[in-house]
């Protein structure tokens, strides 16, 4: 083992414990440190492995290293060490994010972009490279393959950029052979995805450009994962410096979802319709695994680039994972819902039905907790008069705190709010996205952990998730609407698992 991995190894066994009382229930955070994208999301030898992009030594991003757990239901998570560190001379400045795949022999690959600075003749600066690199390894050790980087500047096509070439995604096709598909810029500057071929997922070809943003979405495309699904073909991708005008609005980084058709003999992507994947603040670098029972599963990274200010004073660690999401296409349209092992957790059922509404800041007995996951039902047929209607949860009594969900009829749309929340921070508090106009009834399903809000809207055909930093204490829920609304709620705590998730 290298000096540099060791020593990361050490740093983390003895800091992880100082952190231990603030983690959330069951959402993964780093072990110590700063956690950003999910990587070599995978399941190997009967557990799920997830990796992430990792700074041990800081609560801010820095020189990166694979962090990685590993869990049997996605939920309860034991830490193992950090798997890599950028300590060969192509990543000695850092080991970006890519994916895991088990290899024939039963032997586990990670495939992950290396990035080093290369001093040009002439240049002021040194200028990044990046380029795709391989270890294998056995599901807690691994070792970095002889002949990286597997791929490097002289496999690119004419005209991708040497410094944004990253984020390799491996899969294994039915014929047997390896196809990974890479976040990539061209010279436009804006993103395409580039695909590669291999026999052995060692030697590697450049075999097509799977799709070109042609300036659609942002700028320079990260983090692609490729699937089929319900008879689809789905890319999934991070756009960056999305701009309103492109994107439903939203800008910044926003994920993606392409669905369509991928032309299996070219390797490149028709018909695809873009879709928002979460419309919340906080959802980034999505990846997803196949579960045994075939279902297809994606976790985000729980943060936005922008916003990672906001933040507890003193935080002891810093990024989250998202809630494991099932993935289903209906009607062309991507759905997502909590995966179902969720519900073993849930306790303390209350429900409430057909509550006549119609007031401002009202509270319905029971109805209140802060890990929580809560289902209100809300009719909106032509019968219902009122005009708007919100939910504040998280609120403390005096109402200085809160986060809310506010439905606007005339407008059909449905915003999330975190301005409340006691940030200190100047930032982007607030999202919204437009809703079908023909539905009879809202459903709006809430999962709350300690410090995060997932909001799956209408059985999940809209995702809306942020995080929030306030006091734990905060756990009242509130409700207002303009006119009388029927309201239905069904509401469950959650066991505490925190506690039964493993420190390594
Ligand atoms: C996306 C990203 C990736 C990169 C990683 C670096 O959030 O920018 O493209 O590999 O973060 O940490």
């Amino acid at each position: 083992m290298t000096k540099k991995l060791e020593k990361a190894r050490r740093y983390e066994k003895k800091y992880s414990k100082e952190i231990n009382e603030e983690r959330p229930n069951f959402h993964l955070t780093p072990y110590v440190g700063w956690m950003n994208d999910p990587n070599g999301f995978s399941r190997y030898k009967g557990e799920y492995h997830l990796f992430y992009q990792y700074h041990p030594y800081d609560t801010n991003w820095g020189p990166m290293h694979w962090g990685h757990a590993v869990s049997k239901d996605l939920l309860h998570w034991e830490y193992l060490p950090v798997a890599l560190s950028g300590d060969k001379p192509y990543d000695k400045d850092g080991v970006f994010s890519g994916s895991a795949i088990e290899l024939e022999d039963g032997r586990h690959l990670l495939m992950y972009t290396g990035v080093k600075e290369k001093q040009l003749k002439k240049a002021k600066y040194p200028q990044i490279r990046q380029m795709q690199c391989v270890a294998i390894g056995d599901g807690i050790e691994y070792e970095k393959y002889e002949n990286n980087p597997v791929i490097d500047e002289t496999k690119l096509p004419k005209g991708a950029s040497k410094v944004d070439f990253r984020d390799p995604k491996i899969i294994k096709t039915k014929e047997g052979t390896y196809l990974s598909y890479m976040g990539s810029r061209d010279e436009q500057d804006s993103g395409q995805i580039l695909v590669y071929e291999s026999k052995n997922a060692l030697d590697w070809k450049f075999k097509s450009v799977l799709i070109k943003n042609n300036g659609r979405l942002g700028t320079m495309w990260e983090c692609p994962d490729v699937f089929e699904l319900d008879g689809y073909d789905v890319l999934l991708a991070s756009p960056q410096d999305v701009t309103a005008n492109q994107f439903e609005g939203l800008c910044g980084n926003v994920p993606l979802a392409a669905v369509g058709h991928i032309d299996k003999a070219t390797q490149t992507m028709h018909d695809e319709v873009f879709q928002v994947a979460d419309y919340g603040m906080d959802f980034y670098a999505h990846q997803t695994v196949l579960a045994e029972d075939g279902r297809r599963i994606m976790i985000g990274w729980m943060q936005n680039w922008d916003s990672c200010s906001n933040r507890m004073p003193k935080q002891k660690w810093y990024g989250q994972m998202s809630l494991p999401r099932e993935l289903h296409i209906k009607d062309g349209q991507l759905q997502q819902s909590p995966i179902k092992e969720l519900e073993n957790y849930r306790t303390n059922k209350v429900k409430v039905d057909n509550y006549i509404l119609n007031g401002k800041d009202e509270k319905i007995d029971g109805i209140s907790g802060r890990i929580i996951d809560a289902t209100f039902r809300i009719p909106i047929s032509d019968n219902e008069k009122f005009t708007k209607f919100e939910i504040k949860f998280a609120a403390n009594e005096e109402k200085s705190r809160y986060c809310s969900i506010v439905y606007r009829r005339n407008e059909n749309q449905l915003t999330l709010d975190r301005l409340y929340s006691g940030t200190q921070r100047a930032l982007m508090h607030q999202r919204s996205c437009s809703l079908e106009n023909d539905a009879e009834e809202l459903k709006l399903r809430l999962i709350l952990d300690k410090y995060s809000a997932e909001l799956f809207i209408n059985d999940g055909k809209k995702v809306m998730s942020m995080s929030f930093y306030t006091e734990q204490e905060a756990d009242n829920i509130y409700f207002t609407s303009d006119a009388d609304v029927a309201l239905t709620v069904e509401k469950y705590d959650f066991k505490r698992l925190e506690s039964e998730s493993v420190q390594f």
